[in-house]
């Protein structure tokens, strides 16, 4: 197949053909003289999202979301490759847990995926499994806090790679019934003196996930660690009218955080964008105390910066390094790039056509989302190792086609 189109390469839009052959970018080249068919695409081509940071619930909670529900989210936002997080029922932290979870989810998942493991006894066999985990600091949903230093060397001495949830539950203030109160019961503290706190852990490549905080963003990158930012993040803050469904760890901050993670983000020093997709169903958010933390957001996330990208807040460039590039290279992949030997991940947009975030539009089983009403730029066809899941705004997908990633060095 060969693409002819206006894609991005290089850091910048070039009118291009691009050959695809066995599921990857064969050639990119400015003429073609030959005999094979020409499909002429009138959108922005880009390189699909790589989402390093969901929770699809697959296996244990899915009413609130499995692997078919939450890859096919991730197709229509333009995301064709994720890393799903450990915090499952049972928690994968063992071979057994693990190849379960594999073997489930591959019949599943319409796109290509990496799994975490946590760290535990066994983590020499997780290694050569997935050479990817996540240790929580503090607990979280479903989850507590577990550190396991000699697991953590280990990982470290093999190539393997950690993701690191940070609140400090020592620095944890009494719960609010509200959301300024939530940031409060989990305050600024938290989040830096967790982060300062890995500088204790053995040596080796940290990424610390959903920075919230401009004092927590600032030691993250004192430190050397690689910095992961949400779209709820940057968008949203405790100010929000969301109730319960606003809920989330660490929580929505302060507008002056908010604008500050902005400016890191327009700097270039965020490292990568990740939902921290953690969809729960309405039911449960109605009541603040009661209400699990969490927001859905792997099928909005491209969408809301690509709007960002159309209205001159951010560099197209900046946010495909932090949604493709920088994500592919972490994971060890081929991916993440229009370049040859590239696998032929690719989204289609058309920055004219802004819609309305609307939860009718949405496909996650969370059924709702904190971006409704907020503007945004959707894929017109989005395709993944040659294959076009959505075409024409409909998808095409099948179940099962996506492929595990080992992240493995
Ligand atoms: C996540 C979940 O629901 O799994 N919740 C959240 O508030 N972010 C867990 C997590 O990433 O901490
Ligand atoms: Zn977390
Ligand atoms: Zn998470």
């Amino acid at each position: 197949m060969i693409l002819y189109g206006t894609a991005y390469i290089d850091g910048e839009l070039k009118k291009r053909y691009i050959g695809i052959e066995d599921g990857k970018i064969d050639f990119v080249k400015k003429h073609y003289k030959g005999d094979v068919e020409v499909k002429q695409i009138d959108e922005i081509i880009l390189p699909a999202g790589i989402d390093l940071h969901v929770h699809f619930r697959d296996p244990g909670s899915t009413d609130k979301e499995d692997f078919y529900t939450g890859s096919k989210a991730a197709a229509f936002g333009g995301v064709t490759t994720v890393a799903d997080m450990p915090n499952n029922h049972p928690p994968i932290l063992t071979p057994d847990t693990f190849d379960k979870k594999l073997q489930m989810v591959e019949e599943r998942s319409c796109i290509d995926f990496a799994l975490y493991s946590l760290i535990g006894d066994d983590v020499g066999s997780m290694i050569e499994k997935t050479g990817l985990f996540k240790v929580y600091l503090s607990s979280s949903t479903s989850t507590e806090k577990k550190i396991h230093e000699d697991g953590i060397r280990k990982v470290y001495k093999n190539g393997g790679k950690i993701a690191f949830h940070c609140e400090d539950e020592d620095y944890f203030n009494k719960p609010g019934t509200d959301l300024p109160g939530y940031n409060n019961y989990r305050p600024v503290e938290s989040e830096v003196q967790a982060i300062s706190s890995l500088n204790e852990l053995p040596e080796g490549p940290k990424r610390v996930c959903h920075i919230s905080t401009k004092k927590g963003l600032q030691e993250a990158l004192s430190d050397g660690f690689s910095v992961e930012v949400t779209p709820h993040h940057l968008f949203l803050n405790e100010e929000a009218f969301l109730g319960g469904f606003g809920k989330v760890n660490p929580p929505l901050r302060t507008q002056n955080d908010q604008i500050a993670l902005w400016e890191s983000y327009e700097r270039g020093d965020i490292d990568f964008l990740a939902s921290d997709h953690a969809p729960h169903l309405e039911d449960e958010k109605t009541d603040f105390i009661d209400a699990p933390p969490g927001i859905p957001g792997v099928e909005t996330m491209y969408p809301l910066l690509l709007h960002s990208v159309s209205m001159g807040n951010i560099s197209l460039s900046t946010v495909i390094e932090t949604i493709a590039e920088k994500p592919g290279r972490y994971l060890n992949t081929k991916k993440g790039k229009i370049e040859e030997g590239y696998d032929a991940d690719l989204t289609m947009v058309d920055f004219r056509k802004i819609e309305t975030i609307d939860r009718e539009n949405l496909h996650s089983k969370a059924g709702w989302s904190p971006f409704e009403g907020f503007n945004a730029v959707f894929p017109v066809h989005v395709m993944s190792r040659g294959e076009f899941l959505i075409k024409d705004n409909e998808f095409i997908g099948d179940k099962g086609r996506g492929k595990f990633i080992s992240a493995k060095a």
